[in-house]
């Protein structure tokens, strides 16, 4: 059994798809991640699992839509340990494997990312969360007391290691394509900036620990806020400073290679808002990330379906082979340059079949993205 996203396994995905997928995918839809042994062919769009009640119901949708997506050209996978407490590994766990088990696809094909940072309940909201999370993490050493923050977030490498071997479980599978320390800005809010910077440290080394034991392809840094609020604001996490905590954690040839951020029609700070210093000046977040040569997938594309009804009518124009808002509003995003994949949030097969439908139209080019903004 393959443990990650293997160059092989991923151009095998791509290669299949331009057999079964009718009509076919799209030139661009897949782009490279390069790796050291050779560059991974990975979506423009990712299925995110977020949403959703913490039911049986939603579990069956994730496990279905999940294989949905992978068989319409869609091999990101996005989780997080906290997510629907627990239920959204296994869930998408469950779904992977079942496609991996009827030979309709492999391990090695598709790029499946997690989290970790917020203290998860266990299928579901305990009568008394204060009695589990000290039963469960304080009282058995693996959340230090004084490393919590706001009674519900630590990234202190004996949570993370922790969290990290019950993820692996959640999903059945050896290993992950990329772990993130999630929301990482939520650490800002008890600490100095000393001891945030000592905490960032001690968790990447662990994570470094993690890549080189197999557990972890790569890791990185999902905020909500951190790199979209000024260097001024409470909460501003600085790509620049993490990139030196990483190569002090790892050197060089350090394994922080992804960061993931929100970013739609409506949240528009990763393109336009020089929140980053780097090298002196201060650039968006976007443009920081390309400087380090990091992946960047962004979050909420459709903000949750808030964006839907706002889409611009030109659009529809602009967008040929595009029929719905939903498609359109991914289509801004996917097409914005620096941009890998957005995460879509989809649990239900409808959704699934309207939005990789873009899989089949290429992103816009990059001076047809600029025009449509008007620049
Ligand atoms: N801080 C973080 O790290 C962070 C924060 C938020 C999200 N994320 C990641 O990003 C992913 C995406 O964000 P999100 O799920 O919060 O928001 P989203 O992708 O903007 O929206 C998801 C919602 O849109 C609905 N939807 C999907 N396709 C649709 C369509 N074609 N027409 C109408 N509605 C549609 C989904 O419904 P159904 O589910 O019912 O199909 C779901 O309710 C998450 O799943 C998660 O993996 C990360």
């Amino acid at each position: 059994m393959f443990a990650f996203a293997t160059p092989e396994g991923t151009r095998r995905y791509v290669e299949r798809l331009a057999r079964d997928l009718a009509p076919p995918y799209a030139a661009g839809h897949f782009r490279e991640l390069p790796t050291q042994n050779g560059p991974l062919s990975l979506a423009s769009v990712g299925i995110g699992s977020y949403t959703g009640p913490p039911t049986d119901e939603a579990d069956a949708a994730y496990a279905e839509a999940v294989g949905g997506a992978v068989r319409r050209g869609v091999n990101i996978v996005d989780c997080s340990i906290n997510y629907r407490h627990q239920r959204s590994e296994r869930a998408i766990g469950t779904g992977l494997r079942r496609l991996f088990d009827a030979g309709e696809s492999s391990r090695d094909e598709i790029f499946v990312m997690s989290k970790a940072g917020y203290l998860p309940f266990d299928g579901g909201a305990p009568a008394g969360p204060d009695g589990y999370i000290r039963r469960t993490y304080l009282d058995t050493g693996i959340v230090p007391p004084a490393e919590l923050v706001a009674r519900r977030h630590c990234i202190a490498p004996s949570f993370l290691d922790d969290q990290l071997s019950r993820s692996l479980a959640n999903f059945g599978f050896e290993s992950l394509d990329c772990y993130y320390l999630h929301n990482l800005e939520e650490q800002l809010e008890e600490t100095t900036p000393e001891e945030f910077e000592r905490r960032v440290s001690a968790a990447f080394i662990l994570l470094e620990g993690a890549v080189a034991d197999g557990r972890i392809g790569r890791y990185g840094v999902a905020t909500w806020n951190g790199f979209r609020v000024p260097q001024e604001s409470p909460g501003h996490l600085s790509l620049e400073r993490l990139m030196v905590l990483a190569n002090v954690a790892g050197g060089e040839e350090h394994h922080f290679r992804v960061v993931q951020l929100p970013y739609n029609l409506g949240m528009l700070e990763a393109l336009g808002m020089p929140t980053q210093g780097l090298q002196g000046g201060r650039v968006p977040l976007l443009e920081a990330a390309a400087h380090f040569g990091l992946m960047v997938v962004t979050s909420v594309p459709l903000l949750q379906t808030q964006v839907i009804a706002h889409v611009p009518a030109a659009f529809a124009v602009q967008m040929p082979g595009l029929t719905t808002q939903a498609q359109r509003a991914i289509q801004f995003v996917r097409s914005t340059p620096g941009v890998f994949a957005p995460l879509v949030g989809m649990r239900r097969v409808v959704h699934v079949r309207e939005n990789t439908v873009l899989a089949q139209v290429p992103p816009l080019a990059e001076a047809e993205f600029y025009r449509m903004l008007g620049r």
